[in-house]
């Protein structure tokens, strides 16, 4: 048990970027008494077995593969959507176990990822100037004064949301649908169609005839027969996250209930900001993410603030530097974090800092830069002896067309076809598993 309570409230007193101007402050605060009795949507002991994980990564032994959605929409909850997604993410980490030979810790960008922050407050079209979009959180995605007004109605349809995609998550995950002896199930609906599925299946061959074996040898393990899957999001909305910490009966600390893992954007990292003061209070793990201007005073301050006691697997750096920046701008955190002693698992997210406009005005990724910055960062910690510990990316299960590239590629003129993203692009299911398929290789060769 802890000496005395911690204080919960202390983020209050400081400035919180990218907060909604919520019309009605009554109306926020019914919602968030309410939100306040809701049962957890996961269990603290959870949040810690997912440390444990994340520590296994900071030491170099598993990597981390955490991806979803760029936002979450509440009409996205549904069945096919979150069996898509899921579908796609074991299949990406059973290329990395099988072909990379390591561990794969599963994280989701799911259930909670509702919020998003934007770089202008407000976006004009045809002269009309209405609040930006914040996620289905916070306001609607419809350019309307009726919709772009933030709904504090909107964090309980975030939360029952969640509540519905992490149900179906879990037992799509614990109820069979995960068993390893059906990775070709998962496979069927795309091995004739795609070159990543093709070589999918020929994987799929092998470990077939590995488990065989095994059968034959009278091994079979609980653990090819469910799979752990953890949640996270990015805590953005501090209203929300705040009313869903509960202190643990068994420890008497705070955890975010909200999810397994949450983190801190690139915009929300101040070191003064509520943000990090709110971060600091709850014990779950937690990641941060790292753009190309943070320097090694920024990131080992956050280590003293978010990881004073230096618990392994409770802080994980999510690098999103860019491909054109990741071989400079990484090397110096990396080192200088090596050198503290601190322990943090290093993950890599490929994608915000590859965003460029096409000419027809969609906003979108190549996979070729992807790939880059994933090898730099490869190399970076090759170079310096350090774990690249995993990857954080944007993708769907569907066949959606945001991202170019690809071994079945999706070029500029193909982005209208299926362009159906809230926020971000995202890589489609041949792009995730061709990206796949890419860090297996540089894993095995690290
Ligand atoms: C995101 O992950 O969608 C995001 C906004 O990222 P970042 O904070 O790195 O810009
Ligand atoms: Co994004």
């Amino acid at each position: 048990m802890s000496a005395e309570p911690i204080n919960l409230e202390s983020w209050r007193d400081l400035p919180a970027a990218q907060q909604p101007d919520w019309p009605d402050r009554a109306a926020l605060d019914r919602v968030v008494t309410e939100l306040r009795e809701l049962p957890p949507l996961v269990f603290a002991g959870e949040c810690d077995e997912l440390k444990d994980r994340l520590a296994a990564v900071a030491r170099g032994e598993a990597f981390v593969l955490q991806g979803g959605d760029c936002a979450e929409t509440f009409a996205g909850a549904t069945a096919d959507n979150v069996r898509n997604k899921l579908k796609t993410l074991l299949q990406m980490a059973i290329v990395l176990t099988y072909a990379g030979r390591v561990p794969v810790v599963k994280i989701g960008r799911v259930a909670g990822q509702f919020a998003k922050p934007r770089s202008k407050p407000t976006e004009v079209r045809g002269g009309l100037e209405l609040p930006a979009y914040r996620g289905d959180m916070v306001n609607g995605f419809d350019f309307t004064a009726e919709s772009r007004t933030p709904d504090p109605g909107r964090l309980l349809r975030a939360y029952h949301s969640s509540a519905v995609t992490l149900n179906l998550a879990r037992a799509f995950t614990k109820g069979g649908y995960a068993d390893l002896r059906q990775v070709h199930a998962w496979n069927q609906d795309f091995v004739a169609e795609s070159p990543a599925g093709r070589r999918y299946e020929q994987l799929a061959r092998e470990i077939d005839q590995a488990l065989a074996f095994m059968r034959a040898c009278r091994a079979d393990p609980e653990e090819f027969h469910t799979v752990e899957f953890y949640s996270s999001h990015e805590a953005l909305i501090l209203d929300y996250d705040h009313a869903l910490t509960r202190i643990d009966s068994r420890t008497g600390l705070p955890y975010d209930v909200s999810a397994h893992m949450v983190w801190i954007g690139e915009r929300t990292r101040q070191l003064d900001g509520a943000h990090v003061e709110f971060f600091s209070r709850i014990r779950n793990p937690i990641g941060v993410k790292l753009g190309p201007t943070t320097t090694p005073e920024d990131a080992l301050a956050l280590i003293d603030k978010l990881n004073p006691a230096n618990e392994p697997g409770r802080l994980t750096f999510i690098a999103r530097m860019g491909a054109s920046r990741v071989r400079d701008a990484l090397p110096p955190l990396v080192e200088k974090i090596r050198a503290s002693g601190a322990q943090v698992a290093w993950i890599c997210d490929p994608m915000h800092g590859n965003t460029f406009e096409a000419p027809s005005g969609h906003k979108t990724r190549r996979l070729d830069d992807v790939i880059d910055e994933v090898t730099g960062f490869f190399e970076v910690h090759q170079a310096l002896g350090t774990h690249p510990g995993g990857i954080h990316i944007e993708f769907t299960g569907d066949d959606v067309t945001e991202c170019v590239g690809g071994g079945h590629p999706i070029v500029e003129e193909d982005l209208a076809l299926r362009y159906e993203t809230a926020c971000d692009p995202r890589l489609n299911r041949g792009q995730s598993l061709d990206l796949a398929f890419r860090v297996a290789e540089l894993y095995r060769s690290t």
